[in-house]
């Protein structure tokens, strides 16, 4: 079976692995595009995304969009999903059994996106890569772990209530932008002979 973001998608509206079904609206399995190679991994939805059916929506959603505008980017050319894809009640933080009960929509999606890199929003995505470790620690800087390239960020709602926070969130964009610049830069294409002649001619 080929497992597309779409198919993804349809059976995770189906999911009762943990409790949260239960209370939240409807699933928010992510969404935007695999074109750019950047998966952004967020922590559970909110009110908002809970009544949309969308990631970050909210007022973390509107600063996340305008640091990827910072950047040049926009939500349609980047994936932006959860690690958690219901909403847990009252926003309250996700539990580890929910985490691992979504675990395997997240091993899916990121399969099926092989992204050039996963930025992680926030403490318990970056958590799913690196257990135990301190955001204020190793945020802004890609890492390699179990073959995946992860650059873990603060969370958007983070620098909401401690504004302080705010430019390391837009330094850290900048950093991503360079790396994805450079070290991820895709490999461009070898242009055919005909194309070669066009663009000496
Ligand atoms: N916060 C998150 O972590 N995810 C969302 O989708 C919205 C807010």
């Amino acid at each position: 079976m080929i497992d597309t973001l779409a198919s993804i998608a349809a059976e995770m509206r189906e999911c009762k692995a943990c409790p949260l079904w239960k209370t939240a609206r409807q699933v928010v399995p992510g969404e935007g595009s695999g074109d750019s190679g950047i998966l952004f991994l967020g922590e559970a939805p909110g009110f908002n995304e809970d009544q949309q059916g969308r990631p970050f929506v909210g007022a973390a959603g509107q600063l996340l969009d305008e640091l990827l505008a910072g950047i040049g980017l926009d939500r349609t050319k980047v994936f932006i999903t959860n690690v958690v894809r219901h909403r847990p009640p009252e926003n309250r933080d996700p539990v580890p059994e929910e985490i691992a009960a979504c675990e395997a929509w997240t091993v899916r999606q990121v399969a099926a996106l092989a992204p050039r890199v996963v930025v992680t929003l926030g403490r318990f995505a970056m958590g799913r890569f690196f257990p135990g470790e301190s955001i204020s620690r190793i945020h802004g800087r890609a890492r390699v772990v179990g073959g995946a390239t992860v650059f873990p960020m603060f969370h958007p709602a983070a620098a909401l209530r401690s504004p302080s926070l705010r430019p390391a969130m837009e330094a850290d964009f900048s950093a991503l932008a360079i790396f994805l610049a450079t070290v991820a830069a895709p490999i461009p294409e070898t242009p055919r002979p005909a194309e070669q002649m066009t663009l000496l001619g």
